[in-house]
């Protein structure tokens, strides 16, 4: 059969040493499940690449991509030598808006052997879905500074906020919950104090909602919705968030079990005209990067979900096992408490598919 096109862009810091174990997993996976994968190694969208070129990415970056089937991305920055807005926006954001990623699916689910850092919570007690709108909202370059350098500077930060783009990712959070067995859908919201596109934002949500019935609705303000991760995640299912609450919560939701070097992220575009982007949701790490002691499991998560969007759930499932024994078992990486390297987890995990 026709291979699977991955693109493989390790990008910065600890992107470098958590990209070769999910790698390890995916060959390991495919061997296992007889997958044809074809992987094209990519140095580019990268800081190094910045300092050697003067940009993140050639200008043929897009037609580069545009023939693969998905995209397996491990983190940029390096803001000790370039800004992180030039990296980010010169790479990441271009890829989640160019190839129109706009659903950015972000689980957390606290594990058996993992120490969850809220008291009393067993493994099972959190397990939701954070579905965060991942192309437009607070997140533009439109705006300015002006009377720059004076004491009377002035600063303008424009937030877009469409129809098109907020009843879509709507849906698809309403058609998640739908599909899960409890049916809930939490969004997050700031009605109060966003006087204009968040009360706008909920009636989008209610507009939508109207063809899930069955589906149950809670509209939380982002303050407390952040509180309630910490004091009650059993009560959510599926949580659908704008641009900027998506990213505040798809930190804080992995933190609440236990570390975010577990967390995977799949920036989709479910129509498939463009590929798909997975990744972990931390960033390059640059405190730990260069001491193998990355936690690679957000990484080989992500590649599970990117197996997943590509048809193959065998192999996701033996993935995510396999991450599950090890979590267990061990060896586990520092910020899950044990002392074993990256690669020693990576390895282990690869030896049980
Ligand atoms: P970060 O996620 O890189 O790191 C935050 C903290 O979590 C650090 O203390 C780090 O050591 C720890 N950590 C992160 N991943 C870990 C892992 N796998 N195992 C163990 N510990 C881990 O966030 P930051 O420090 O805010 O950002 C560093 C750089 O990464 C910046 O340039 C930032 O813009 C970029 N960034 C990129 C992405 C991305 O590419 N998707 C995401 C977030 C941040
Ligand atoms: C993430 C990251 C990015 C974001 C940054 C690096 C631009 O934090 O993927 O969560 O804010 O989307
Ligand atoms: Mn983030």
């Amino acid at each position: 059969s026709t291979p699977f096109k991955i693109a493989a862009i390790p990008g910065d810091g600890i992107g470098k040493e958590v990209m070769p174990e999910g790698l390890r997993v995916l060959e390991a996976a495919a061997r296992r499940f007889d997958i044809p994968l074809e992987f094209t190694q990519i140095d580019w969208a990268s800081c190094d690449h910045y300092a050697k070129t003067g940009q993140m990415m050639p200008d043929d970056w897009k037609a580069q991509l545009q023939g693969h089937d998905a995209i397996y991305f491990g983190a940029v920055g390096w803001p000790a030598t370039v800004p992180d807005h030039v990296s980010l926006w010169g790479s990441l954001l271009k890829f989640r808006r160019e190839f129109d990623q706009y659903i950015n699916l972000r689980p957390a689910r606290l594990f058996e052997g993992v120490p969850c850092p809220l008291a009393g919570r067993k493994a099972g007690d959190i397990d939701f879905m954070i579905v965060r709108e991942n192309t437009e909202g607070e997140y533009t370059n439109l705006g300015g500074v002006m009377y720059e350098g004076t004491e009377r500077e002035i600063v303008i930060q424009e937030s877009v906020f469409s129809r098109f783009g907020a009843d879509r990712v709507l849906k698809y959070a309403f058609e998640l919950a739908q599909s899960r067995q409890r049916k809930h859908l939490t969004v997050a919201t700031k009605s109060n104090g966003i006087a204009i596109s968040m009360p706008w934002w909920d009636k989008r949500a209610d507009a939508v909602g109207a063809d899930f019935p069955e589906v149950t609705v809670d509209k939380q303000h982002i303050d407390i919705l952040s509180a309630r991760f910490v004091l009650q995640p059993s009560r959510f299912d599926v949580v659908v968030a704008s641009n900027l609450f998506g990213d505040i919560l798809s930190d804080l939701g992995p933190a609440c079990t236990g570390t975010i070097g577990l967390a995977p992220s799949a920036n989709l575009n479910p129509e498939r005209r463009f590929p798909s982007l997975f990744e972990p949701v931390h960033g390059s790490a640059p405190d730990i990067y260069g001491k193998n002691i990355a936690n690679p499991v957000a990484m080989i998560w992500s590649g599970a979900l990117m197996l997943h969007f590509l048809g193959r759930r065998d192999a996701h499932d033996a993935i995510v096992k396999a991450i599950e024994r090890v979590l267990i078992e061990g060896p586990r990486t520092g910020d899950l408490g044990g002392s074993a390297s990256t690669t020693e987890m990576g390895k282990a995990i690869a030896a049980l598919i």
